[in-house]
């Protein structure tokens, strides 16, 4: 299939089926199982809105008790990230003393959830960990390690399962890559 993307055209091919990361999501789920210790608060942080899709299916297979919390964050116009990041919105108030599991949808640059790690700082949370559906490790442009990973992939945009063009495609099942027709 092929999309217009601000008048140039670009395929869309299927990059991991709905299958793929069912699949990837509850080996992370297991991950986090294992490493949380029951009894200690755990604060689900859902980066909004691309993570929606991964945190929905993900705190589903997590057995630790857990409370959920949301931020927005916004760095990105088209398939280019602009740069700047800002909070859209406040951190969430109940974050003193809790270990942090930041649910992110993808990193890129590195530079959005930098921002979010330095605002993080200023929480007095016990520890903060990242779990991100996809990394681009060749695009990153600040030094960020996430914990737990789906999928490591190429530097080409991508679209579903909760990762957006400009606000759409973000309900596709699965995810797709995007490169010039
Ligand atoms: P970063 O700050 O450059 O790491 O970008 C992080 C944010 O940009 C992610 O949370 C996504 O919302 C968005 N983003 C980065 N790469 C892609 C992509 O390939 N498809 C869709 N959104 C992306
Ligand atoms: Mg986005």
């Amino acid at each position: 299939m092929e999309i217009d993307v601000g008048g140039t055209q670009m395929r869309m091919h299927t990059l991991f089926t709905s299958e793929q990361i069912r699949t990837r999501v509850t080996e992370l789920a297991q991950l986090i199982n294992a490493d949380y210790a029951a009894g200690e608060p755990l604060v689900v942080l859902v980066v909004l809105h691309g993570a929606l899709l991964f945190a929905a299916d993900l705190v589903r297979e997590l057995s630790v008790p857990l409370e959920i919390e949301s931020v927005r964050l916004k760095s990105y116009q088209g398939t280019q990230s602009t740069g700047t990041v800002e909070l859209v919105g406040k951190l969430p108030y109940s974050l003193i003393g809790k270990n942090i599991l930041v649910v992110e949808d993808i990193i890129d640059t590195g530079r959005s959830l930098k921002f979010l790690l330095g605002a993080l700082d200023q929480s007095r949370c016990k520890s903060v960990r990242i779990a991100t559906l996809l990394d681009k490790p060749e695009s990153h442009e600040v030094e960020i390690e996430a914990k737990y990973v789906g999928f490591s992939i190429g530097p080409n945009f991508v679209i579903g399962y909760g990762l957006d063009l400009d606000g759409r495609y973000r309900n596709l099942p699965y995810i797709a890559e995007l490169t010039k027709a």
